[in-house]
């Protein structure tokens, strides 16, 4: 196959961990006879810096015109008080590109059950997917600003918006254990007792797949308490912001967990779940695992090529498996973010 790939390597660790995930995407195309070109632009700071703009037009039109996008993270304490700032140029993106459905799976790998602040027999088996709401709520309400010494956000859905992300979750978690959490705070927001109306309509099309509706602070204690009880878990832009963090604690941490913002009319959007990890940023000491394993998603979602992705993922396990990792899943026989990757390319070899 032939594919056009974006790539936003962006600030901080952002380089870093998308150079990694694009050599294992290189290793990928050899192994399977695919034919992908990359093209890189900038987003973010380094945009800001250069441009002048978080999103520069040249930046839109390249992932307009990709087949996939992979974006490393945006922002940094150099651009604290900017306005607009980094953040605004991805949340742009994730906008023009139309990507509600932001998938951030928290799946613990065997290899890693003994390397979270849990006692491994909680985590292990830990499979879930949280299917955060990516292009509405509070992150895009209006109006929003300050009057006098008052600021104000809003926090909006549309009915619409509701259900064509409660889809996404409902076919997929069809495709899993067949259970849908729905997360949100009913009993205080009205956007929330709106969301919980259409998810429950929205269940009536899925047959054999149960939901089940948690206000979202008993799920941020489910979450850590009882993992195991949860497959896909869907909730709107906010709450799913936290709760992916949350999760990757069970996971091994931040640097592990990778993402898929698909749904538009156009490419998705593929990045790591972390940000741009300014205290550890330059030092090559950032673990490439939740980019590569973004890089996965964007093989299966992307470019539906599924066998390509599951190599990747393997390749990842098997590195894992052979004691490699960053310094972040143990001191103990850390290597550099380099050293990792060239691990999971001649595994993928
Ligand atoms: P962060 O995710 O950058 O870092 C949180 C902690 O996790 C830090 O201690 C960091 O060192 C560690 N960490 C994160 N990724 C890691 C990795 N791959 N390997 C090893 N350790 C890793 O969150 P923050 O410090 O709150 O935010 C820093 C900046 O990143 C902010 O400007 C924020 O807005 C931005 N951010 C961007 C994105 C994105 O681009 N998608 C996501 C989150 C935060
Ligand atoms: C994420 C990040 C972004 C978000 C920020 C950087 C805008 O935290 O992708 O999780 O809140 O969506
Ligand atoms: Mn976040």
């Amino acid at each position: 196959m032939k594919a056009k790939l974006a790539l936003l390597p962006g600030d901080g660790i952002g380089p870093e961990v998308t150079g990694a995930a694009a050599e294992v995407l290189r290793a990928v195309a050899r192994r399977f006879g695919h034919d992908f070109s990359f093209a890189a632009a900038r987003v973010g700071g380094d945009a800001l810096d250069h441009d002048g703009s978080p999103l520069p037009e040249q930046t839109l039109a390249l992932c307009l015109g990709a087949d996939a996008v992979l974006l490393g993270a945006v922002g940094g304490p150099k651009w604290a008080g900017a306005t607009p700032g980094p953040e605004a140029g991805l949340l742009e993106l994730r906008r023009r590109l139309g990507v509600f459905a932001n998938l951030r799976p928290a799946r613990v790998m065997d290899e890693l059950a003994d390397r979270t602040p849990f006692r491994p027999g909680h985590v292990r088996g830990v499979d879930i997917l949280i299917v955060r709401e990516l292009t509405g709520g509070v992150y895009f309400g209006r109006p929003r600003g300050r009057d006098g010494d008052r600021a104000f956000d809003t926090m909006s859905y549309t009915a619409d918006e509701v259900a064509r992300v409660a889809r996404v979750a409902f076919a997929l978690a069809r495709k899993r254990r067949g259970r849908v959490t729905s997360v949100d705070k009913a009993n205080v927001l009205e956007s929330s007792r709106l969301w919980r109306q259409v998810v429950s309509r929205v269940a009536e099309d899925f047959a054999g797949v149960e939901l089940r509706h948690m206000l979202v602070d008993s799920a941020a204690l489910a979450l850590v308490q009882n993992p195991r009880e949860f497959d896909v878990l869907l909730t709107e832009n906010l709450f799913g912001d936290i709760l992916s963090d949350q999760a990757a604690a069970l996971a091994g941490g931040l640097g592990v967990l990778p993402s898929a913002a698909v749904g538009g009319p156009g490419p998705g959007l593929f990045e790591p779940v972390h940000g741009s990890a300014p205290d550890i940023a330059g030092r090559g000491i950032a673990n490439p695992v939740g980019a590569i394993l973004s890089a996965a998603m964007l093989c299966e979602h992307g470019l539906g090529l599924a066998a390509e992705a599951a190599a990747i993922a393997a390749a990842v396990s098997r590195a894992l498996g052979a004691g490699v990792h960053t310094a972040d899943l143990g001191a103990a026989g850390a290597v550099g973010t380099a050293a990792f990757t060239k691990h999971v390319v001649s595994a993928l070899a």
